[in-house]
């Protein structure tokens, strides 16, 4: 880790808090938007937190104008730091798109593009309403459902169908089972603070949280690895799914990914393709049903379509389109987006040194009263009144690491919620707000929105 005091700054470093270490971490696991409000309200646009000794030092921001130097910037100037992304690793693996950096990164990223593009997307829509139906065709009138649970259910078997090629039978019964159970360890932030704090990874005896995690991960990954050897013997049993496309790919120097890379990648595209695309629907539908006006012209919209609507016209809704926006503006799953300095950089006017993490916060940005009026409002009127740029609007994060299968994600949630909106009628049961909570490595909503099941449509 590099230190701040032996590098020669140029200027003053930006005001922030003085404490660091295991009482911020514990904070930023209780409430990180609150503390990331506090700080700003305090501090301002920009704040600086110095080095501990858990973390190097990192600075805050979320004036579009320094996002866009830091999302435009030359790659090679950054790196994804060891200490920042050791939840990360821990979880997806050494090899996981979202820790490989520089050349390695770029070219593994060229080709998960094809999958996540054009009209591949549109053959998976298919599978996503299809998902859908049978997941919700279980729901009776009168029953009360904990809706988180079922958008998790409905987004992880998409994501094990169009990544994995599965969708029944033992293999694909017993990976959801582990997986679940895994994910499980994530839903207290207390009792999986060992992803952010590496002094408790260690093996205390087999109940730890920690122990059951790498338990669980261990058979998860020998699944997987099961699944690429049968395929890589078999080349019979390669298919259309994400997984045979990263078996049989060649980026530009004809080399292909080896076993330990197409693992991390399946792992991670298990965990952020579902997690992700699970909590922010629960968000939407929460929106939408403690929020009447907007239901209602969702409705509207909706009912002008024509029955056999063509998939591309549901995708091109604007207030559908403007709901979802809304609702990544303001329950975004991540709260930051990191970057650690390899080299000096200036930002706002200060010099930062090597070893520095910058960190462009999604949620305060979202939260900015010049750009987005009455933020704590739910109001997707704001996306149809005028267009943000990718430094202001920033829910898939930005330059070399943004998220570039946005487009799936945001298909894939626009057919599962139109797929529900025309069957059932659902009301809340608590309109009590809930909270963005962390679970794991993303935030997710408080509660599991908790609906009653109150007619068919
Ligand atoms: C609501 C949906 C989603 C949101 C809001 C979201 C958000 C994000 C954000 C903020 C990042 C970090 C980007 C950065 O550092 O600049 C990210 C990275 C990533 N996401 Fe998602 N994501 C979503 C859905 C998905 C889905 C469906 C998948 C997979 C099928 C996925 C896979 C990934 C991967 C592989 C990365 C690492 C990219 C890299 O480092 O190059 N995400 N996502």
């Amino acid at each position: 880790m590099s230190s701040l005091t032996s590098f020669p700054t140029k200027t003053k470093l930006p005001d922030g808090p003085k404490s660091s270490g295991i009482a911020l971490v514990i904070q930023s696991l209780i409430d990180s938007f609150g503390l990331l409000e506090k700080n700003q309200q305090k501090y301002g646009d920009i704040f600086y937190v110095p080095e501990s000794s858990m973390f190097p030092s990192c600075v805050i921001f979320s004036d579009p104008k320094a996002i866009e130097k830091v999302f435009t910037a030359d790659p090679s100037v950054f790196d994804v730091g060891a200490e920042p992304s050791a939840p990360v690793r821990a979880i997806l693996g050494d090899n996981s798109f979202s820790v490989i950096q520089g050349e390695r990164h770029r070219k593994q990223r060229k080709l998960l593009m094809p999958p996540f593009h054009g009209n591949r997307i549109a053959n998976y829509a298919q599978t996503m309403i299809e998902v859908t139906n049978e997941v919700i065709s279980k729901w009776k009138v009168g029953q009360t459902i904990y809706f988180h649970e079922y958008t998790t259910e409905i987004a992880l078997r998409i994501i094990l169908r169009t990544v994995f090629g599965l969708d029944e039978g033992d293999k694909y019964d017993r990976l959801k089972e582990v997986l679940l159970d895994w994910l499980e360890i994530f839903t207290n932030p207390l009792k999986s603070m060992f992803l952010f704090i590496p002094a408790l990874q260690k093996d205390l005896g087999s109940l730890t949280p920690w122990a059951k995690f790498v338990r669980q991960k261990r058979i998860i990954l020998e699944i997987i690895q099961t699944e690429i050897t049968r395929r890589r013997a078999n080349p019979d049993a390669l298919g259309e799914d994400i997984l045979s496309l990263l078996l049989t790919a060649t980026d530009e120097s004809g080399e292909k990914m080896n076993d330990d890379e197409v693992r991390d990648q399946v792992m991670t595209l298990l965990y952020a393709g579902h997690e992700s695309t699970a909590s922010t629907l629960a968000w939407s539908f929460y929106w939408l049903h403690s929020l009447p006006e907007v239901s209602a012209k969702l409705k509207t919209e909706l009912d002008s379509l024509e029955k056999n609507a063509d998939l591309m016209t549901i995708n091109k809704l604007p207030y559908l389109n403007a709901v979802i926006s809304e609702t990544l503006r303001m329950n975004p799953i991540e709260a930051i987006v990191g970057r650690q300095l390899k080299e000096p950089f200036e930002l706002g006017g200060y010099e930062f040194a090597p070893g520095t993490s910058l960190f462009p916060s999604i949620y305060l940005t979202h939260q900015r009263v010049d750009l987005y009026p009455e933020p704590k409002k739910f109001k997707p009127e704001r996306f149809l009144e005028r267009q943000f740029s990718r430094y202001e609007f920033i829910p898939f994060g930005g330059g070399h690491r943004r998220w570039l299968g946005d487009a799936f994600a945001i298909f894939e949630m626009k057919l599962i919620m139109t797929t529900i909106l025309s069957q059932v009628e659902l009301e809340l049961c608590d309109r009590r707000p809930p909270k963005s909570v962390r679970r794991g490595l993303t935030f997710s909503i408080s509660g599991g929105v908790r609906m009653k099941v109150i007619g068919n449509r």
